[in-house]
This record gives structure tokens, C-alpha cells and sequence, in this order.
């Protein structure tokens, strides 16, 4: 239990963060000021299977006028369980961290999304439970050449990792896939150094959206997850928690409209409000 004292010291320090200044003072210097070498753009594969990507999205977007799918985004928690497609999935990948070019030969990708100062630093890991081609397991994406490489198979715990690492949100169990977001801090320190992290946090919501909205033109549901147990993700995905970490996670699915009521149900305790 916190005591009240601790809770303001708390909130105050959550404010600060907040605030944190991109320009600090100039006898602050950077690492990349200080001319230190780039730390790398991607990180290197650790597994020989990898999983070559589909880049033909034509038939997967089902929704073409922008301000519908604008309209039509929602959270979504009632999957249907049934499989994506491996070119759904290659295009919400893309979505999220497609690798669009390079800015310098060896400087920054440039990507789907916008990033601050276009360090991109970020990994994209998969819980893959139901996608047409591919083995129920945990993958990693290769931004540098569109594929995934697989980590580990499933053993048959992956529904109790699904809800366990999620914070006990029991409805991800029927996700087709989630997606697993880390921060690779030393991308972002080596340019921004202590004022790296707030920056991050506004960098990772782009990725959001582009998955929400992709996930919107192709039909199907997704839900930005903030409440993940940071230590249970880290392990699973071999991460050493300290350099790089889990922060955001994304389950999607298939749904259909016949489930609205229950995806309304979710909001129930609002009619407390109602009152
Ligand atoms: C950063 C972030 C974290 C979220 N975390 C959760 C979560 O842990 N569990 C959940 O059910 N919804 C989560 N949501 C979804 C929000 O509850 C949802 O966006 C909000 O209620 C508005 O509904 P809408 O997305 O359908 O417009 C999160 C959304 C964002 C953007």
C-alpha cells in the first residue's frame, strides 16, 4: 500500500516526465554529440527459420476511403478466433514498421510511421496463435527484409502467457496474434540521451494507430494494450528487461458485427455514470 505521501511524490514525478525538456542545457552533450559510434538500426536475427513476407496487400484492405476507416476505428476485444491470412499479417507489420528507405546510407530507416529524429527504436515481437502458414509461436520481425523469424514454437501455454503477461485481461486468449512492442533504449539515447524516454512513449503511439487503422481496412479488430507485466513479456522474448523491454502490446482478430452487444459490454460499468 502506498501511503498518501508516497502517491504525490509519485504523481509529481509522473508529471515531471511529462514535461521533460527535448532541448536541454547546452553543456548537456549527447552521445552521437560526443561522437560516439551509432549504436545499430536493427537488431540481428537470432534464428535461422525465418519466414519470407508477402508485400502484395491489394486484397487484404477491404476499406479504401480514409475518413470511414478514420470513422469506423474502434477498440475491439471479441475475436473470433479465426485465421489471418500470413499477407494480413505481413500488412500490419508493414503498417506498424515497414522499412520505406534509408535516410544516410547507415543514419536512420525511414519508415510507415514518423518516429523523432528517425530513430525508430523500436522491435516488433509476435505471439502468433492462429495465421494461415504459420507455426503457433513466438516470432520476431525483420524490418530490414520484411520476414519473421521464429523464436520458439508454442508448447501449449501461450493462452495463460496471453492473459498472464497482459495483466489477466482474459478476452486476449482469442487473438489470432499479438503484437509484443520493446524499446531498444540506447537507439534513442545514443541522439537524445536523457530526454530520450518521454519522446519514445509519443513515438510508440504512431505504431498504435497505424495497427488500429490498418487493422480497420482489412476487417479486422485490434486493441492497444497498456496494461502489460513487463517482466513475464521480457522473458518470454529473451530480453534482458534493462536495455530493452516490453512497453505496449496489440492483440488482433477477426470479428464480425454480430458480436457489437458484446463488444458493448465491456462498457457496462459505465451505466453507473448514466445515473
Ligand atoms: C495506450 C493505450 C492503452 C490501452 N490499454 C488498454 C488496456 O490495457 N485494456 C483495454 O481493454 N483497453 C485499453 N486501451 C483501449 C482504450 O480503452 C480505448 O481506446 C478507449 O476506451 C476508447 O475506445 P475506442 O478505442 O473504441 O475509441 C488502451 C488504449 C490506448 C491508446
Amino acid at each position: 500500500m502506498y501511503t498518501e505521501e508516497e502517491i504525490r511524490e509519485k504523481i509529481q514525478a509522473g508529471r515531471n516526465f511529462m514535461k521533460m525538456p527535448v532541448v536541454i542545457d547546452a553543456d548537456y552533450k549527447t552521445d552521437q554529440y560526443l561522437g560516439k559510434p551509432q549504436p545499430p538500426l536493427f537488431k540481428d536475427p537470432v534464428s535461422d527459420v525465418r519466414i519470407p513476407l508477402p508485400k502484395e496487400f491489394a486484397e487484404v484492405v477491404r476499406k479504401n476511403d480514409f475518413l470511414d476507416v478514420i470513422n469506423s476505428r474502434v477498440s475491439n476485444r471479441v475475436y473470433t478466433e479465426e485465421p489471418l491470412t500470413l499477407k494480413q499479417l505481413s500488412y500490419l507489420l508493414w503498417c506498424a514498421q515497414g522499412v520505406k528507405g534509408l535516410r544516410g546510407k547507415k543514419y536512420a530507416t525511414l519508415r510507415t510511421v514518423p518516429c523523432g529524429g528517425a530513430r525508430h527504436q523500436f522491435e516488433l515481437y509476435l505471439a502468433v496463435q492462429f495465421v494461415e502458414g504459420l507455426k503457433p509461436g513466438y516470432y520476431h520481425y525483420l524490418p530490414q527484409t520484411h520476414e519473421l523469424e521464429l523464436l520458439s514454437e508454442d508448447d501449449g501455454t501461450m493462452r495463460d502467457f496471453l492473459k498472464e503477461s497482459l495483466a489477466g485481461q482474459g478476452w486476449t486468449v482469442k487473438a489470432s496474434v499479438t503484437f509484443y512492442i520493446s524499446m531498444v533504449a540506447y537507439r534513442a539515447e545514443w541522439r537524445y540521451g536523457i530526454s530520450s524516454h518521454r519522446v519514445a512513449l509519443v513515438d510508440s503511439g504512431y505504431i498504435s494507430e497505424n495497427i488500429y487503422l490498418a487493422a480497420t481496412a482489412a476487417d479486422l479488430g485490434s486493441c492497444a494494450i497498456g496494461a502489460v507485466r513487463n517482466q513475464i513479456c521480457d522473458e518470454k522474448f529473451g530480453l534482458d528487461g534493462v536495455d530493452e523491454y516490453i512497453f505496449l502490446a496489440h492483440p488482433v482478430g477477426t470479428v464480425r458485427p454480430e458480436d457489437h452487444q458484446k463488444e458493448l459490454d465491456f462498457y457496462a460499468f459505465i451505466k453507473e455514470f448514466d445515473k
